[in-house]
Parts: structure tokens; sequence; C-alpha cells
């Protein structure tokens, strides 16, 4: 069993405007098999959140801590905090030119892991990830994201998640710009990853219809650079219904 604990965590970032603070002391826990759903208004600081768990250098930790099984997350690398079970999947997936899907799955597997995975069973598990997710073989040999419609950018998220079995995943609006037919079978791969490996799952999303899929036992809801309200998943509905207006207020 893994805890993902982050405590009272305060997050700026530089701009040209100067220091904007971001995060204004969010506290989480998360343990293996559960999946928490955050929700809240644009500009809450729910990527940030995201980008500053797997490390991303624009974001400045002014105080507070997130430790990986008592770990401390802040002191690791990107690459670090890949080894040690993190995995992102980000709101808006960037392109690589001139790496190809393959390559780039490989040489993830391989870094995550230490050593390189047993070529055979590798192309197996791939060609049986990528068909599960309704990926056409083809894309292996495309660059990472180049020309890759929304909802393929996605699909290649949760086929990486598949694939490198992280302790705990951070998917960053995975859910956004897929169809009906996409979002069930990104959301069967998020389960299938969980069924497999038992990781955590903290589910950034805007809509309720992908908890119809992906069932969180927690909901949270983010406004202003924090957690405003914990709840089950009945919170969602009622967030859906009535909107921020009560938080905003508030905040
Ligand atoms: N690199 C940056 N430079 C300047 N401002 C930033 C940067 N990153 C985030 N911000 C600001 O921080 C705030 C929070 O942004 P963030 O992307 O975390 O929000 P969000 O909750 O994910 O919103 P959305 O629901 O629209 O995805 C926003 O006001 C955003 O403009
Ligand atoms: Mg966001």
């Amino acid at each position: 069993m893994s805890t993902l604990k982050i405590t009272d965590l305060h997050v700026s970032v530089e701009t040209d405007q100067g220091t904007k603070q971001i995060l204004r002391g969010v506290n989480l826990e998360i343990n293996s098999g559960e999946t928490h759903a955050i929700m809240g208004p644009n500009g809450s600081g729910k990527s940030t959140l995201a980008y500053t768990i797997a490390g991303h250098p624009k974001y400045t930790v002014d105080s507070g801590s997130i430790t990986l099984d008592g770990e401390d997350v802040l002191e690791m690398s990107v690459d670090e905090r890949a080894k040690a079970g993190l995995f992102l999947a980000m709101q808006y997936p960037v392109e690589i030119p001139g790496v190809t899907v393959t390559n780039f799955l490989r040489t993830a597997k391989t870094a995550i892991d230490g050593e390189a995975p047993s070529l055979r069973n590798w192309i197996k598990e791939v060609r049986e990830s990528m068909a599960n997710l309704k990926m056409d073989a083809s894309f292996s040999e495309r660059n990472v994201n180049e020309g890759f419609s929304g909802g393929e950018k996605k699909r290649h998220e949760i086929l990486q998640l598949e694939l490198l079995k992280p302790k705990f995943a951070v998917l960053d609006e995975t859910d956004s710009g897929l169809d009906v037919d996409a979002l069930k079978i990104v959301s069967e791969g998020v389960n299938r990853a969980k069924e497999n490996t038992g990781m955590g799952v903290l589910l950034i999303t805007h809509y309720t219809r992908i908890l119809r899929y992906i069932k969180p036992e927690f909901v949270h809801v983010f406004v202003n650079g924090k957690v405003a309200e914990e709840g089950g998943p009945e919170l969602a509905d009622r967030l859906e219904s009535e909107g921020y207006d009560r938080y905003t207020e508030i905040a």
C-alpha cells in the first residue's frame, strides 16, 4: 500500500507582472486503489497542482510538502518522480517531433524500470494495449502527438499509463474533447490499469460524465488554490447542478 500525501502546499509562478501565488494551502491524501476526483472552476489551480506533483520547473513551491510513502517528492527530479511511480496525463499533451510513439514508450519504460523490457513481451503488450484503446497500429510509427487529434492525444496518454504502470496517476482533464465512445474506451483503460496495478488515481475533471465510468470514492472541490469542500460521489452531482457560486462568493 502506498500513500501520496500533500500537506499545506503553497505554489507560485513567475509572470511578466511579477510573482503570482496560485496554490494556497492544498491538503490531500491518496492511497493505493483509491480514486479521487478534483473538480473546480477554470483557473482555480488544478493543473498547477498536477504540474507541481510531476515537477514542472515553472512552478515554485513556497511552502508545504508532497511525500510518497514518506519520501520527499519535492527533493526528487522529474525523472526520479516518474521512477518512484508518479504519472501525469497532461491537459494539453505536447508534441515531440522526431520521436516515434514506439521509441518514446520503450525509452520511457526502460528509464522507469531501470532496464529494457524483454522485446518479445513488450511488443505484445504494446500491441494489446493499443488494440484495447482502439488505436490503429500505424500510430506506433508516428511522432508523439504530432498531428494527433485531441482525442488521439488523450488515448496516447492512457496508453502510457497502461504500459508504465505507475503507483499514482494524475489525470488532468483526460475526458475533455472525447466523444462518447472514446470516453468509454479511455475510462476502461484507466479501470484496467487500476485493476492490474492497484494504483491510486487523482482525476481532474469538469464533468460528471467520466465519473459514471471511473467511480471516485472521494470528490474534492478546488477553489482559489485550495480544497474548499470534500465529500463522496454525490458531491459531484451537486456541483453539476449548482455550480461553484457558493464557493466563489466566500473565497
Ligand atoms: N505558467 C504560468 N504563467 C502565468 N500564469 C499561470 C501559469 N500557470 C498557471 N497560471 C495561472 O494560474 C491560475 C491557475 O491555472 P491552472 O491552469 O492551474 O488552472 P486550472 O484549475 O487547471 O484551470 P482549467 O480548469 O481552466 O484547466 C490561472 O489564473 C493561470 O492563468
Ligand atoms: Mg487545467
